[in-house]
């Protein structure tokens, strides 16, 4: 993991870089919003778990949390997630029910302390309303990307991700030719089913956050983007008629390994 960043007045990065073997890194990024009632949003992955505890106290006193949002529960978004509803007595569990049944499936999640979500629902945190949203693109059914209403910042789960040359603070350090084939890669890789609906279909999704019109996109799979809205939502809606995307298969693992040996 990284040092933790602010990114806007009230929200704090927690930064990490997965290396993807053979194509470049993963932003996995949390989020600390510095609410009147402190939110996390997402856990990261668990191999940095103690890493990210040291991180998260770097900006906040977990007692000092009132909600974990989690957007879904995919391992690289519960990580530390049952270490920090330890370290944080005072916090609830803002999830999506579904999500909330499956990780009880692994662990039990304290029930009393959860607060369940669908896409649509609010919750109130002091000085501003969070609200769940179905981000456009989603790799489990799960998903609620957050919408603040105070930040006018989207944090939006696994949607505008890509992967990208080299570890990057902000999207403008991300050229924006290598920017666009590692979000439209991304979105074909991790969400097959974007090749399955219609232009027209899939173009009511993006329509939804064009009239939401987040200042901020806070994807936990890129560096933060503010301002880029527009050209990000151009960027998806030429994804379901593109080249579906094919994950690397055996031969390209040989390759892999093979260029590991040399190399070391
Ligand atoms: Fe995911
Ligand atoms: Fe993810």
């Amino acid at each position: 993991m990284e040092k933790a960043y602010q990114v806007m007045p009230d929200i704090e990065v927690l930064p990490s870089h997965f290396p993807v073997p053979g194509a470049g890194f993963l932003s996995v990024n949390a989020f600390v919003l510095k609410a009147k009632e402190p939110v996390l949003i997402d856990t990261g992955m668990g191999i940095d778990s103690e890493e990210f505890m040291k991180v998260l106290e770097s900006v906040i006193d977990p007692r000092d949390l009132k909600w974990v949002w989690i957007t879904h529960d995919d391992a690289d978004h519960i990580g530390s997630l049952q270490k920090i509803l330890e370290a944080a007595p005072n916090a609830r569990l803002a999830a999506n029910s579904l999500g909330v049944l499956r990780m009880s499936t692994a662990w039990p999640v304290p029930m009393d302390r959860v607060y369940w979500l669908n896409p649509g629902d609010s919750i109130n945190v002091g000085d501003r309303k969070l609200t769940a949203v179905r981000p456009p693109l989603f790799d489990n059914p799960t998903t609620i990307a957050v919408i603040d209403d105070k930040s006018e910042a989207l944090f939006s789960a696994d949607c505008f991700g890509a992967i990208i040359p080299s570890p990057a603070r902000s999207i403008d350090e991300v050229a924006e030719a290598v920017l666009a084939q590692g979000m439209t890669g991304w979105a074909s890789l991790d969400c097959p089913w974007v090749h399955m609906v219609t232009p027209g279909e899939f173009n009511q999704g993006l329509g939804r956050i064009r009239q939401i019109a987040p200042k901020a996109i806070l994807s936990a799979h890129l560096p933060p983007a503010i301002g880029k809205t527009e050209q990000f939502l151009e960027l998806l809606a030429t994804v379901p008629l593109s080249t579906p995307n094919v994950a690397p298969d055996q031969r390209a693992l040989e390759q892999i390994l093979a260029q590991e040996k040399g190399e070391g």
